[in-house]
């Protein structure tokens, strides 16, 4: 059972998925209106599928530890960038925020006891990991770039072979 601490902090976690999942789609809907960039477009998308499964997860686990799961109002994101970079730039500043969330998220467990959910938890906790790093490798490549239209060509091909990691255990 879940204490109402713990219940409030997760259900926030839920928002913090939620409105990632609606961050990404915003730079994935943008991305297609931008001519040739269509596996950076995949990309987007694929990585806001990714957050609604983490927030799927969260729901869950939730109900399941006899909680009540809240579906919460999202904020309207941003609809245009500067640039890729631009956006790439923002994806990184997202998740360094999603991840600090999660760590204090892990703390408060820590805090109630909660051994059950701290263990929960630890996929987050791996899964930032990944896509922090990769937000960065991502946003390294595009620094190498810089504004050679040709670079960009190869970081659209190169991108098609990049996995958001995750998405497929929630
Ligand atoms: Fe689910 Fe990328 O944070």
């Amino acid at each position: 059972m879940l204490s109402k601490t713990i219940e409030a902090a997760l259900n926030e976690q839920v928002k913090i998925e939620a409105q990632s999942s609606q961050v990404y789609l915003a730079m994935a809907s943008w991305a297609e209106g931008q001519p040739g960039i269509d596996n950076i477009t995949q990309f987007f998308y694929r990585h806001s599928d990714e957050e609604r499964m983490h927030m799927l997860k969260l729901v869950h686990f939730i109900n399941e530890r006899g909680g009540t799961a809240v579906i919460p109002s999202l904020e309207k994101p941003k609809e245009a960038f500067d640039s890729i970079k631009q956006a790439f730039k923002e994806l990184l500043e997202h998740e360094i925020m999603v991840s600090e969330s999660i760590n204090k998220l892990v703390d408060i467990t820590l805090g109630e006891k909660d051994y059950a959910t701290y263990n929960f938890l630890q996929w987050y906790v791996a899964e930032q990991i990944e896509e922090e790093a990769l937000a960065r490798t991502l946003n390294d490549k595009l620094e190498l770039i810089g504004e050679e239209k040709s670079g960009l060509y190869l970081f659209d091909r190169d991108i098609l072979n990049v996995n958001v990691e995750g998405g497929d255990e929630a």
